[in-house]
């Protein structure tokens, strides 16, 4: 069987000759973010099925594309869509499209989701940075066969798995909340109960992406930025029932304003670097 890594080398092999070279950042867009592409500026397109080792995204509010686009003098890999770990194909796809960019010669991966939030004082479908998480998924990209090299080692230090560095170029950017988020499996929402607890472990978002994504990208070397787009309040908190389509609609509204944070926060990231 392929390792992962293979994998992720021949997938990079492919967008390096599809999009005619490597690239120095990866935004991977979650639930709410698929459209803010339309802010970035025009790039090349590809479907994401099309590269060795990506699932077609089946979640609602994903796209199905990889985009290279140029910010400033950084190229940008945007996959306008991720494999989630409900999917049921196990975590070697969510983690992919990081191993993938790290392949393809980025250093950096902003990573944004759709959350559900516990902070009453935030506003819905205004973008805040994840300044840590808590990983409640059960599962590590890095279990089963010892990586290769140059990835050799799983036990991964993620005391700065959100660089202080990016949240800083990113604040001056943009000024933002920051907060906690933590990662479930999924699919179901959380129940009341699930999020009291949640917030007495410091939670201030939830979701069922991105830590995979980050203890992965962490691994072969990445920079992270996290960002979340807050959809709704948090089960037992909002005052009506939680749905996808909620979701979905919140993230269609904010789309203008969550690609004009993207576009900053990129080029902010391009200047520094
Ligand atoms: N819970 C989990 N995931 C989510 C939520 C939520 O409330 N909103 C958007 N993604």
């Amino acid at each position: 069987m392929t390792s992962p890594f293979d994998l992720a080398a021949e997938a990079a092999t492919f967008l390096r000759n599809r999009f005619d070279g490597s690239h120095d950042i990866v935004a991977v867009l979650g639930s709410g973010w698929a459209d803010a592409i339309d802010m970035l500026g025009s790039g090349d397109r590809c479907p994401i099925g099309d590269v060795p080792g990506f699932k077609k995204p089946s979640a609602l509010g994903h796209g199905g594309e990889a985009v290279s686009i140029t910010v400033g003098t950084s190229r940008v890999l945007v996959l306008t869509g991720r494999t989630h770990l409900y999917e049921g194909y196990g975590v070697a796809p969510v983690a992919h499209g990081v191993r993938t960019a790290a392949a393809l010669g980025c250093g950096v991966a902003v990573i944004t989701n759709g959350a559900g939030v516990l902070r009453e004082d935030w506003k819905i479908a205004e973008p805040v940075m994840i300044s840590d998480h808590i990983n409640l998924t059960g599962h590590s990209p890095l279990t089963g066969e010892n990586p290769p090299a140059p990835f050799a080692g799983r036990f991964v230090d993620l005391t700065d798995a959100y660089s202080k560095r990016l949240r800083a170029i990113a604040n001056r950017a943009v000024p933002m909340n920051e907060g906690v988020y933590l990662g479930l499996h999924g699919p179901h929402y959380e129940t009341p109960a699930e999020i009291r607890a949640a917030r007495s472990w410091g939670a201030d978002l939830v979701g069922m992406s991105t830590v995979l994504d980050v203890i992965a990208a962490r691994h072969v070397g990445l920079e992270v930025l996290g960002l979340s787009l807050p959809t709704n309040l948090a089960a037992g908190i909002s005052p009506t029932p939680l749905s996808g389509e909620e979701v979905i609609a919140v993230g269609k509204r904010a789309a203008a304003r969550a690609g004009a944070v993207l576009r900053d926060v990129l080029v902010a990231i391009d200047a520094a670097n």
